[in-house]
């Protein structure tokens, strides 16, 4: 599945950064993913966190990353950003 559609990275993908022994810094510096929207972002995090957490198969949290109409959407849905990217 498609985790960052503006950079077209999977979770496939994310998660074999992550069991490669990456952080959620390196795979984005490494794929790109959150870098531009940012709205893949809480879901990327969950991925290698749960890769880190030494499960064999990483499943997307979607309680996790629950879906919130940001303000600027026009009530659209988008995943919420972590509290990091909104300090940004
Ligand atoms: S969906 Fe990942 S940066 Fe936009």
């Amino acid at each position: 599945m498609i985790v960052c559609v503006c950079r077209r990275v999977s979770d496939r993908e994310i998660a074999r950064h992550a069991h490669a022994g990456m952080d959620f810094d390196d795979i984005q510096f490494e794929l790109g993913v959150a870098t531009q929207c940012g709205n893949c972002e809480c879901m990327a995090r969950s991925l290698v966190q749960q890769c880190h957490a030494s499960r064999p198969m990483a499943a997307i949290d979607h309680a996790a990353c629950a879906q919130q109409p940001a303000p600027h959407s026009g009530g659209s849905l988008v995943w919420s950003s972590s509290p990091r990217s909104q300090a940004a």
